[in-house]
């Protein structure tokens, strides 16, 4: 997919907070991303930061309400406002909030949003007891009935001392879900997709799981690949410190049994399923419930068999339910396409990636991937090394041609 960022104007509004000064990161991350990057502070933003600062991460100018009667004239609000893709107000005031709720039209930055037709994404920042109010939250569900998105706040230390909900989420965390907001337009748009990622971990005693060595990359590389592509997507993950791709919806389970009821519950409204855990094959057949002491002379584990997940997934397809595209993969230390080619036809697979995880730069942990495509069909596509989200791209513009034919 092309870089959801790439072309595209976005208004930053700037406001009266001290998370002002994280807005500046914000700029120069969207900036960074491939926006062009129009800032727009208010009164109240100009007592914690200086317009020069924006103007040197955007390589733009930044605008404050001097220029609603200023240089430019009386329709910089328009102009602004017409060429936006999308407004972030981050951060977003109490005030601002209920400015733009009401449409009360007194600085650039509401005037702006009046006169444009693009989303609007919010990022409170306020004292805990502020945001609680119930001004702010009617302002706020206003907003959000009229489509406009809002990103926290996380909580945490506030500037009055308190502890609570009212910081800005972090920049990073913005500008994924401002990525998410831009790309709702795409192919996928409204279609459902379901991605596992990761290792799952089978329990031995309350401290001790046996695991392997899945990074998750790759799956959650998918699913930022099917964010872009416009589709809703969920992401059944086992236990990771992965940050989760702006506005998927993340499920964190432990087992491959629980695994297993996730991922059937999920698939049963949705488009396709793109199986990139690496699910457990064997269990310990007993979990002790207190923790296996060193004197208990304990030398052996017996393992239990699993579910294989892409079996029952196949089971349903068979009986008319599921995905219309299910997605396997195939992680190999030899025998790479002979084996791979048993699994696509043994799980009734639209398509499996092969990757052969003998190769340094590939497979578990690292950020490359080199994979070969092999379709239920017959036919056989082996892509060059390629960073795992490039490789996640590859996959997802098939998904896009199975889904739109
Ligand atoms: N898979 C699954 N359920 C399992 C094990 C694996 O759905 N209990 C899925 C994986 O997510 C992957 C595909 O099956 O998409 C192939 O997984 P892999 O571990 O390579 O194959 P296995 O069928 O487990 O065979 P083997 O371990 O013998 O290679």
């Amino acid at each position: 997919m092309s870089n959801p960022f790439a072309g595209k104007t976005i208004i930053l509004g700037i406001t009266g907070s001290i998370a002002a000064y994280k807005g500046a990161d914000l700029a120069s991350k969207l900036h960074q991303a491939g926006a062009v990057v129009d800032v727009v502070l208010t009164q109240g933003a100009l007592h914690f930061i200086h317009p020069l600062t924006f103007q040197s991460v955007t390589s733009r100018k930044a605008y404050t309400d001097q220029d609603l009667w200023g240089g430019e004239g009386h329709v910089a609000h328009i102009t602004l406002g017409r060429s936006a893709d999308l407004i972030v107000v981050a951060p977003a005031s109490a005030s601002t909030i209920s400015k733009l709720a009401s449409g009360q039209a007194d600085n650039l930055l509401v005037l702006a949003h009046l006169a444009s037709d693009c989303p609007l994404l919010l990022a409170p920042a306020m004292d805990g007891g502020m945001y609680a109010h119930p001004a702010t939250q009617a302002n706020l569900e206003l907003l959000r009935q009229r489509g406009a998105h809002t990103i926290g706040p996380a909580s945490g230390h506030l500037a009055s001392g308190l502890v609570g909900p009212g910081r800005m989420v972090e920049p990073l965390e913005i500008l994924g879900f401002a990525r998410y907001v831009l790309s709702r337009g795409g192919p996928l748009a409204r279609k459902k997709i379901v991605v596992t990622a990761g290792g799952t971990q089978e329990p031995i005693d309350p401290v001790r799981f046996i695991s392997n060595r899945s990074s998750g990359k790759q799956g959650f590389a998918l699913a930022q690949a099917a964010i872009d592509a416009g589709a809703d997507v969920t992401l059944i993950t086992g236990p990771n410190a992965l940050p989760t791709p702006g506005g998927a919806h993340r499920l964190e389970i432990h087992t491959a049994a629980e695994m297993l009821a996730v991922v059937l519950r999920e698939t049963a409204g949705a488009d396709a399923l793109l199986m990139a855990a690496a699910v457990a094959d064997f269990r310990p057949a007993d979990f002790a419930d207190q923790k296996i002491k060193k004197q208990s002379g304990f030398t052996q584990l017996n393992l239990a068999p699993t579910t294989d997940i892409l079996a029952e997934v196949a089971a349903r397809r068979t009986a008319g339910e599921g995905p219309r595209c299910v997605v396997g993969f195939a992680a190999e230390s030899q025998d790479l396409l002979h084996n791979a080619q048993s699994k696509l036809q043994a799980k009734h697979l639209d398509m499996i990636v092969a990757n052969d995880i003998s190769a340094k730069d590939a497979g578990f942990e690292v950020d490359t991937n080199r994979v070969t495509l092999l379709f239920a069909g017959g036919r056989q596509e082996t892509l060059p090394l390629l960073s795992k989200q490039e490789v996640a791209d590859r996959i997802m513009e098939q998904i896009v041609q199975w889904l739109l034919a």
